[in-house]
């Protein structure tokens, strides 16, 4: 019976989840690590952004979709989302008894590794900026971190809305960046999951020497040490199964998301947040 328990256990999904599409920038960095694992993604769409909202409320909707993924007997949850890992991580963590791993000290970790030296430039959500998450992981990773803030509200409604190539996405990103760039930063951290969706017009309009950071890569080999570590690995070696979970309708969803993860989204089911019971 034990054997069984344990064999289920690692065959459990991983969960996974974001305000809305961003997360899923995340989700194609652990698809590459950890192939064979099965995963829940749920994207609380009825409800993004949570970057403009009060502390206590991003912490009730996170645990309320923390609570809704435990539905599905995961194994281990990934808080894809900044604001929510900054603002929700130890009322989390205390309540929940799997693995819960978080974005924002991977993201600072990775900064710091890289060679081009200070200032270090941070953007997110205000909810992100105003709890300065980032500021306190980096000053404990290394007290003489200098380091240089933004929050960029309006970016995550535009990656909602798909505009990742239009020129007000632009014009929105070089109006955020300027002040930093006048700064003279030398990385960049992209404190936000949906901004890596965006890389592309950040890179054209940072120039090739400011070095870009997301927590994608970071947090998914994270992942995969801290389930190898509890024994908690899937044995099987088929391509894992995938479930996305929204909170409203999916179209909007399905059409960014599967640009992002580039393939199709077979399956998008919309959910009920207060309808918990009876999955698994
Ligand atoms: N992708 C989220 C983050 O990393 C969401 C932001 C939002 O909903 O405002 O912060």
């Amino acid at each position: 019976v034990a054997l069984m328990a344990r064999n289920d256990a690692r065959r459990a999904p991983i969960g996974i989840f974001d305000s809305g599409v961003g997360g899923l920038t995340v989700v194609r960095e652990i698809q590459a690590q950890l192939p064979c694992e099965h995963f829940v993604y749920l994207g609380d769409t009825a409800r993004t952004p949570y970057g403009t909202k009060a502390k206590e409320t991003v912490r009730r909707f996170t645990l309320e979709c923390a609570e809704h993924l435990l539905g599905y007997r995961i194994k281990a949850l990934v808080v894809a989302c900044n604001t929510a890992s900054a603002n929700a991580l130890p009322v989390l963590r205390s309540r929940l008894s799997i693995p819960v791993l978080e974005v924002i000290r991977p993201g600072a970790r990775a900064a710091l590794r890289e060679p081009n030296g200070f200032p270090i430039g941070v953007i997110g959500t205000k909810a992100t900026i105003n709890s300065q998450a980032y500021l306190k992981a980096l000053l404990h990773l290394n007290p003489k971190a200098e380091v240089v803030s933004a929050a960029c509200p309006l970016l995550v409604p535009l990656v909602e809305e798909g505009w990742l190539n239009h020129p007000v996405t632009r014009t929105v990103i070089k109006t955020y960046l300027d002040p930093l760039l006048a700064r003279n930063i030398r990385s960049l951290i992209l404190g936000c999951t949906h901004y890596p969706a965006l890389k592309h017009l950040f890179t054209e309009l940072c120039g090739s020497n400011l070095r870009l950071i997301d927590s994608a890569e970071e947090i998914a080999l994270e992942l995969k040490q801290s389930l190898s570590r509890l024994n908690l690995l899937n044995p099987d070696r088929r391509p894992g199964r995938q479930t996305f979970l929204v909170t409203d309708v999916p179209e909007q969803f399905i059409r960014v998301g599967e640009y992002l993860l580039g393939r199709k989204l077979a399956r998008v089911l919309r959910v009920s947040l207060a309808d918990t019971a009876g999955r698994g």
